[in-house]
């Protein structure tokens, strides 16, 4: 009889929910950077440090110098569902890279999280930590204008998560790839990467005409800047910008490939079919494009809220804006094209990069990158 009787509905502990909603927001290490760095930048911040221990497992910490929280803030800001970045509780006009109120309490479900920060207003700092889920008391603390937040014992709570993390190196590679993506949309902003005993990425903070295309390159590799075409096409509420790459500039997998959407690194399906379909008559179907594109639109046109590490959008005119991309690479490669050919003395000799047979190009190009490191 019992056994066929059916368990009672009941609520689940309320550490445990946190637990849960982690396990979708926090993956892995590269997730909890992406988070920080995130909070970084909608926090207005000009200078963002990133330390990790041990592909991030033993530590990360993320340190900048934006507008801080004061002591009631901080104390909120790591419950569930709490924001400031909603202010008018409408989905549609989202403008910041958070907006769920989820991403500190997740990571202090399966952490330790600690947290000092100060405003520019305060004499003194505030600090508070979560240990797997168990939250502390806001206390006074001496801190720099910002916000450092150590992240320690990752997953240390959640053991099966723990066992599917790869190598530190593999780890690593990926946190670098998050703040590469995160780095690209972001030309002002200085970064730096210290991840175990490798060489430090320090990304400067870029200003001026050229500020997109100097970033882009620090991010895609410095040859990016001679083989880059300026893209920019405006039409019906939705605007693309940025630089790609010369057809004859390729790479074997789509990690070249940066797609922002109001400021938001995404890796839309969209949006890269709409890229692949672009360069389809000039590119072998094995190999990718290297690029940089940023789309713009009223933040009603394009719905971010469709998974919560928000890297897919759905646009409310796909059809649009596949084809606002397509043209907009179709006129950079033609006006690439004409350039090459009518500046100079000799289009031939002034233009190797575009005439040279693609194939060729790769191999080389491939081997010059594998021993570049990248
Ligand atoms: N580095 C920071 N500097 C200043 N305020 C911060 C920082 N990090 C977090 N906050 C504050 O804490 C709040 C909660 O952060 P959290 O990342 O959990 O949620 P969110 O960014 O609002 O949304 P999401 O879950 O989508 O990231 C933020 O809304 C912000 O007010
Ligand atoms: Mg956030």
């Amino acid at each position: 009889m019992s056994s066929l009787s059916a368990p009672s509905v009941r609520r689940l502990d309320p550490v445990l929910v946190d637990r849960i909603a982690a396990g979708e927001v926090v993956e892995r290490p590269a997730s909890a950077v992406k988070e920080l760095v995130e909070n970084a930048i909608d926090a207005g911040a000009r200078a963002i440090e990133v330390t990790v221990e041990a592909g991030g497992r033993r530590l990360i910490r993320v340190v900048d110098d934006g507008r801080g929280m004061t002591p009631d803030d901080l104390d909120l800001a790591v419950e569930r569902h709490a924001t400031s970045k909603l202010p008018g509780g409408d989905l549609t006009a989202i403008d910041t890279l958070g907006f769920r109120g989820e991403a500190l309490p997740s990571i202090g479900a399966v952490s330790r999280l600690a947290i000092v920060t100060r405003t520019p207003e305060a004499e003194a700092g505030a600090s508070l930590t979560v240990d797997a889920g168990m939250k502390g008391q806001v206390r006074p603390a001496p801190a720099q204008r910002g916000t450092r937040i150590e992240v320690t014992e990752l997953f240390a709570a959640t053991p099966a998560r723990l066992k599917f993390l790869k190598s530190d190196r593999a780890e690593n590679a990926a946190i670098a790839e998050t703040l590469r993506r995160l780095a690209a949309t972001q030309p002002g902003i200085r970064f730096t990467l210290r991840a175990d005993a490798g060489q430090p990425l320090v990304l400067p903070a870029e200003t001026g005409a050229e500020a997109e295309l100097r970033r882009l390159a620090a991010v895609l590799g410095q040859d990016f800047l001679a083989n880059a075409l300026p893209v920019s096409l405006a039409r019906e509420g939705f605007a693309v910008a940025g630089h790609v790459g010369l057809p004859t500039y390729h790479r074997g997998a789509a990690t070249h490939i940066h797609l922002a959407v109001n400021g938001r690194p995404v890796r839309d399906r969209l949006l890269l079919g709409a890229i692949r379909g672009a360069y389809a008559d000039t590119l072998a179907s094995d190999r990718h494009p290297v690029l940089g594109l940023a789309v713009a639109c009223d933040s009603g046109l394009v719905d971010v809220n469709v998974h919560p590490a928000k890297t897919e959008v759905r646009f409310r005119e796909p059809g649009l804006v596949r084809a606002l991309i397509v043209s907009a690479i179709h006129d950079a490669l033609r006006r690439g094209g004409a350039r090459s050919a009518t500046t100079g003395a000799g289009p031939r000799r002034r233009a190797p990069v575009a005439r040279r047979p693609p194939g060729r190009r790769s191999r080389r190009d491939r081997r010059s990158r594998r021993g570049g490191g990248r």
